[in-house]
């Protein structure tokens, strides 16, 4: 297999490179660091096709950590920072590739910021989106305030000891309505009314979704980062 990784001494030559674009780490001394592959550290389905969607027009090709037989990093932390930051390098360690990592949830004003980082698992496991759904629906039974956003860190690392990992995040506000909408997207979109459009995140086509959503800005922060040559 080639190297995912290309270190070129010349930013010309990357800028002629179509493929080569994908993600440029900066520079590493007087190299010029090129992903063109990297291992989502994640086995959700719903986050892969979001990424793979993300990414493939920049020429960047998303492995997922299954495809590897990479096992679920834990998850142990409260903060989603930490949590990202672990599955990026456990994925990295792994796999020996550059790895992405996202942590997201969603976090309800009237629950103090609950399931926030436990979303996946709020139910309890086995994982359930349907057994999720209805805990929080349960969980406001009653109450007034649907105030909830969306949040998503992103952790990019160029190997597991990457002493300069790349942190990105990102919101998307709306409420929880009690009735699911849509069937798109995918955990908890059926439920999370974007106000701005007044449809869910289950209604809103990818493209949309996207422009509006935690990934889709937390994913341009990174490339802010990236393209703008971290000083
Ligand atoms: P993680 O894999 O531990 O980061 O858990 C993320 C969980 O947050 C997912 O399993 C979903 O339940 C929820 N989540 C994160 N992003 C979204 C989204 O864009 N739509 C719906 N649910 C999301």
């Amino acid at each position: 297999m080639a190297s995912a990784i290309s270190s070129r001494r010349s930013g010309k030559r990357w800028r002629n490179n179509a493929h080569a674009i994908a993600l440029r780490l900066g520079r590493r001394g007087a190299a010029l660091i090129v992903i063109d592959r990297l291992i989502l550290a994640s086995n959700n389905e719903g986050k892969l096709r979001e990424f793979r969607r993300l990414l493939a027009p920049l020429g960047i090709d998303v492995i997922a950590q299954s495809e590897l037989g990479i096992p679920e990093a834990d998850e142990p932390h409260v903060t989603f920072v930490e949590n990202a930051l672990a599955k990026a390098r456990h994925a990295s360690a792994h796999g020996r590739l550059p790895a992405l990592a996202d942590d997201s949830g969603v976090c309800v004003a009237a629950l103090d910021g609950a399931p926030g980082v436990a979303s996946a698992r709020y139910a309890g496991e086995p994982k359930s989106d349907t057994r999720n759904n209805a805990k929080l629906i349960a969980a406001l039974s009653g109450v007034a305030d649907r105030r909830a956003h969306y949040a998503c860190v992103l952790v990019l690392t160029h190997r597991a000891d990457d002493p300069e990992p790349i942190i990105a995040e990102g919101r998307w506000h709306g409420r929880i309505i009690d009735t699911p909408r849509g069937d798109g997207g995918f955990g908890y979109d059926p439920y999370f009314l974007d106000e701005a459009s007044g449809l869910t995140g289950a209604e809103l086509p990818f493209e949309r979704k996207n422009e509006m959503s935690h990934r889709g800005k937390a994913m341009r922060a990174l490339l802010r980062q990236i393209t703008g040559e971290r000083a």
